[in-house]
């Protein structure tokens, strides 16, 4: 899409059909997507055979101070959207919903051949917006003839790109048709009434029975009944799933922001996880998740691991746990970087997609284009029934529950249990590790939790680090083997937060350049945990300090050596290498936290960013 503002990026949707305050429930389920975008938001309501609209650039608490929500006590039928623009202005004109003759409508996605279509349409109509999806309302209406699914399905076959729709009509003010290509829709089925939205979270609070659309589906809601088509216009069945999502753990739960809570929540959420891979009798590493592929695991010759910026880091872990515990090779790539890349399928070839979100569309080009290969594909993802789930071999779910903040941090760790769980697996499998081994590892892993409450314990120590850099403008993380991945995650997720611009680094790389910026004014985070490259993380701080740097470090419980030497530093009890991973992450993540509260931001919403990159 060349030329001007017009896209609607990671967006949310929602819609609601019944006796509830339409109002009420659409800012409600609005609130809990706003993480997909918080630019802009509106609302249209069928009101006495019109259609309101009431939109707003800001958060959905501006759009709420905008609407009267005792007008719509009786209304039956709305649809709302939360925006986040990746170009142009952020306007009320360019908020959704957008409406245009008597249809109105609010979209997710981009339409990419929108210029063409464009040309065409404002040499007949004022165009209200810079955006694509008004041009979709102008499609529908034009072909609008009294069915609203009827233009809808004849406006389908004109548009190119990836989009979710929900359309109203005030000439069928009990209709709600809906459109899914490509980006995520759900129906939430109540009693005599529905709920519509980009994910299941939005709708926790008001049931448990839901259809996920399936790309290429349109559906007609008629009060509430339910009728789906695919594109063609032919009737396709209906089929409704129950999920169990635990509602309490998408509120802050007396927290200041998600985040904290969501840092806190680490050890349960690393339990959930791993006990179910975990054999009754402490002995063996189970994946049920593999029945149907366990042949190809067993003969799988090389692991390629692929994901986006935190999800990314997770991999480059998997890379170090995986070689070392299975014997196996393992590249890794960023999704965005892998899409654009020519790679050569080799014969028994596994790649594991680790997505968050299961969303992120970078990460989903990715599954596509290896499907074309008939490469084993496995989704290690949070988000159940997420698209990723559907589009690859097998998946394996993280149970960290909700996550809410924008900087993942419960995800993370999650994910990196997974991961190390999965090498052990391998190394089961290939007998590489022996029985022995196997317990050892698992008896670990079953004491992580515990060693992760006795980090949280710490915060307040982070806390009072945490104080003494906000006004710094540069951080740097050093970290090295499988700690280096945890340096870019750490920096990351500063970077993110506080907007304190920093950089990770694999320690041995110093000399190679970064010891340039060593300076009073650029502090450094060390990992300086017991590793097999201890001795040489002392070298890098002693370098840096002889360049009058400042140096806070993570330390094993009581190193004298690390503590006369550095500015500051948060112990963690001593444990092996691999699983200090967990510690040095839940540190550096407490750190981010708090710089950017100390510093007033929106920690959870940080400025700019959106939980679930959808486009690319
Ligand atoms: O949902 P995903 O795991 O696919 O998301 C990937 C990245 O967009 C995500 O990890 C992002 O980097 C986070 N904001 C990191 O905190």
């Amino acid at each position: 899409m060349g030329g001007e503002e017009k896209e609607e990026i990671m967006c949310g949707i929602v819609a609601y059909y019944g006796k509830r305050n339409v109002s009420e429930v659409l800012l409600d389920c609005l609130q809990r997507l706003e993480y997909r975008g918080y630019d802009s938001a509106g609302i249209a309501i069928c009101e006495s055979g019109n259609i309101d609209i009431i939109k707003t650039t800001g958060k959905i608490k501006h759009l709420r101070e905008k609407i009267d929500i005792n007008k719509y006590s009786m209304t039956h039928l709305g649809i709302g959207h939360t925006r986040w623009a990746t170009h142009g202005v952020v306007s009320d004109k360019n908020a959704h919903p957008h409406k245009v003759d008597n249809i109105s409508l609010v979209h997710n996605g981009i339409i990419e051949n929108y210029m063409d279509l464009k040309e065409k349409i404002e040499k007949r109509y004022a165009l209200q917006s810079e955006t694509d999806s008004e041009i979709i309302a102008h499609l529908i209406a034009e072909k609008y003839n009294g069915d609203l699914l009827n233009s809808a399905i004849n406006t389908v076959k004109n548009l190119k790109g990836s989009y979710a729709l929900a359309i109203i009509s005030d000439k069928e003010p009990e209709t709600l048709v809906l459109v899914k290509k490509e980006n995520p829709l759900i129906i939430g089925i109540g009693e005599d009434e529905i709920f519509v939205a980009s994910d299941l979270t939005a709708l926790t609070a008001y049931t448990d029975n839901f259809i996920i659309l399936e790309d290429e589906n349109i559906a007609k809601i008629y009060k509430t009944d339910i009728k789906l088509y695919n594109f063609n216009g032919d009737p396709i069945s209906t089929n409704s799933k129950r999920v169990k999502l635990n509602f309490q753990m998408a509120n802050k739960g007396g927290y200041k922001h998600y985040m904290l809570k969501e840092i806190f929540e680490q050890p349960k959420a690393l339990l959930d996880t791993f006990l179910n891979h975990i054999s009754n009798n402490h002995e063996k590493i189970i994946f049920n998740e593999f029945e149907n592929i366990e042949d190809r695991i067993m003969s799988s010759k090389s692991i390629q691991i692929i994901g986006c910026g935190t999800s990314y880091h997770a991999a480059m872990i998997g890379k170090y746990l995986i070689e070392k515990y299975s014997g196996l090779s393992v590249s890794v790539d960023i999704a965005s970087e892998f899409r654009y890349r020519n790679m050569t399928p080799t014969d028994n070839q596994i790649i594991i997609f680790i997505s968050q979100s299961g969303e992120t569309a970078d990460t989903l080009a990715s599954v596509k284009l290896v499907k074309k290969n008939k490469i084993t594909t496995i989704a290690l993802t949070n988000m159940i029934s997420s698209s990723i789930t559907r589009m690859t071999d097998s998946t394996i779910y993280t149970y960290a529950g909700p996550e809410i903040g924008v900087a993942s941090t419960k995800a993370f760790t999650t994910q990196i249990i997974i991961l190390y769980l999965f090498a052990i697996y391998l190394g089961q499998c290939t007998k590489r590790l022996n029985d022995r081994n196997i317990k050892e590892h698992i008896e670990k892993i079953i004491r992580l939790p515990d060693l992760l409450d006795g980090v949280i314990k710490m915060n307040d120590i982070i806390s009072e680090i945490a104080m003494k850099c906000i006004n710094y403008e540069h951080f740097l993380f050093l970290g090295r083997n499988i700690n280096y991945p945890v340096a870019l995650e750490g920096a990351l997720k500063l970077k993110e937060v506080s907007y304190i611009h920093a950089e990770g680094y694999a320690a041995g790389e110093l000399k190679h350049g970064p010891i340039a910026l060593i300076s009073k004014k650029v502090p450094v985070f060390v990992i300086a945990t017991q590793s097999q490259t201890y001795d040489k993380i002392i070298g890098n701080i002693e370098e840096i300090k002889a360049r009058n740097g400042t140096v806070y470090a993570i330390a094993s419980s009581g190193d004298k050596r690390v503590i006369n030497l550095v500015d500051g530093f948060v112990f963690i009890p001593s444990v092996d290498e691999d699983l200090s991973i967990f510690p040095n992450t839940v540190i550096f993540q407490l750190f981010a936290y708090h710089c950017a509260n100390y510093l007033g931001l929106d920690v959870d919403q940080p400025r700019n960013l959106a939980k679930s990159v959808t486009v690319e």
